[in-house]
């Protein structure tokens, strides 16, 4: 249960172009979780990657174990403490998981529901998206386009440079979504390794003088890269809900609050990203175009804010989007293949009494 706090009174413009949805609105911003404490070190131990993003568990931690479990009180407390934690550190990592397609989406809607996501986000389907064989949407991520030309990837759109690809999943839909799960199953003996990077710690590198004015704008979303690639190939566009009643058409645009609070954990991200961020509604072009360069390139080059991740056979991914970037790299030729969850949650919001990460770390260590 989220309680509702009433405390944001920022008021905000209305976008010029896309949808309307003000960045702020008091009544969708929720307190953040506080862990129960039952995902202890030592009976699950993991280490963080780097200071700003990534945590990896060690192999005892079996997700299928905890899909088991017959304890359903134990089994939320444990749910709700993972999504705290991997939503704190942006991507968690959970080498050699022995599970199905299908268990992706139970686990990914355990998640989202310990994240407090609404009761009508669910399992995204993606436009370009056929169906699981079992009927959930559970993608197929792979290298090799299927018979219709379909591939969930932007192969066909990338400029040369691999840092072109960094996005975070979904942001064109009006309920974006909260985390994400990939399990690699076929892998080439080397190559494909995916990079993460914290919206957290792009948020913590501008000055407070630029943070706060990016918190009163919010900036243009959208995907019509999938009309093209669905008149190219000819394939049907899915145009009813896509894992939430608001999430449908085959307009893919609106519009998210620059500056992102996470729910989960109360802090503040940079929520813009190259692929699918086109314009800051309330600036003009030239001013957008300047500005969503300079935070553009923030987020490549940054990368005391990125952890690059080398896929293990049947390791899971489990990101935070509310939070995070990625950005896969295609430098290999031998089939690349896994599978994909994917949870929507809430619509975005920024809340002024949102912390930095950099605080809330600090304040940790101290403490
Ligand atoms: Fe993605």
């Amino acid at each position: 249960m989220q309680t509702i706090t009433t405390t944001n009174t920022t008021t905000y413009s209305l976008p010029l172009t896309g949808a309307v949805t003000p960045p702020s609105l008091a009544a969708l911003a929720q307190q953040p979780l506080q862990p129960s404490g039952i995902l202890d070190q030592a009976t699950y131990p993991r280490q963080r990657l780097t200071p700003a993003i990534g945590i990896q568990f060690e192999s005892g931690l079996q997700f299928k174990e905890l899909l088991d479990m017959e304890d359903k009180v134990k089994q939320a407390a444990l749910f709700k403490d993972l999504a705290h934690e991997i939503s704190l550190h942006g991507v968690g990592f959970f080498p050699a998981q022995d599970l199905e397609a299908d268990d992706l989406a139970r686990i990914a809607l355990l998640l989202g529901e310990a994240a407090g996501k609404p009761t009508d986000s669910v399992l995204h389907i993606h436009p370009t998206q056929e169906l699981g064989e079992n009927g959930l949407p559970v993608g197929q991520i792979t290298n090799v386009a299927d018979k219709d030309g379909r591939q969930i990837s932007f192969a066909d759109e990338r400029s040369t440079f691999a840092s072109a690809g960094w996005h975070t999943d979904i942001s064109f839909e009006p309920r974006p979504a909260n985390y994400s799960l990939l399990r690699m199953h076929t892998l080439p003996s080397t190559g494909g390794d995916t990079l993460f990077s914290s919206a957290y710690a792009h948020y913590d590198a501008l000055s407070p003088a630029m943070q706060s004015f990016l918190s009163t704008l919010t900036a243009t979303h959208h995907a019509e890269m999938f009309r093209e690639q669905s008149r190219r190939h000819g394939f049907k566009l899915r145009t009813d809900p896509r894992g939430s009643p608001h999430n449908v058409g085959d307009v893919f645009r609106t519009s998210h609050p620059v500056i992102r609070t996470n729910p989960t954990t109360g802090l503040q991200g940079l929520f813009v990203n190259q692929c699918f961020t086109s314009r800051i509604d309330q600036l003009n072009w030239d001013e957008s175009d300047a500005l969503l360069k300079y935070l553009f390139t923030l987020q490549a080059q940054t990368h005391d804010a990125q952890v690059r991740y080398r896929w293990g056979i049947n390791d899971l991914a489990i990101w935070d989007n509310r939070s995070t970037n990625h950005s896969a790299t295609f430098d290999y030729s031998a089939l690349r293949k896994g599978d994909r969850a994917v949870c929507c949650g809430e619509q975005p919001y920024y809340d002024h009494n949102g912390l930095s990460r950099k605080a809330y770390m600090d304040q940790q260590v101290r403490d």
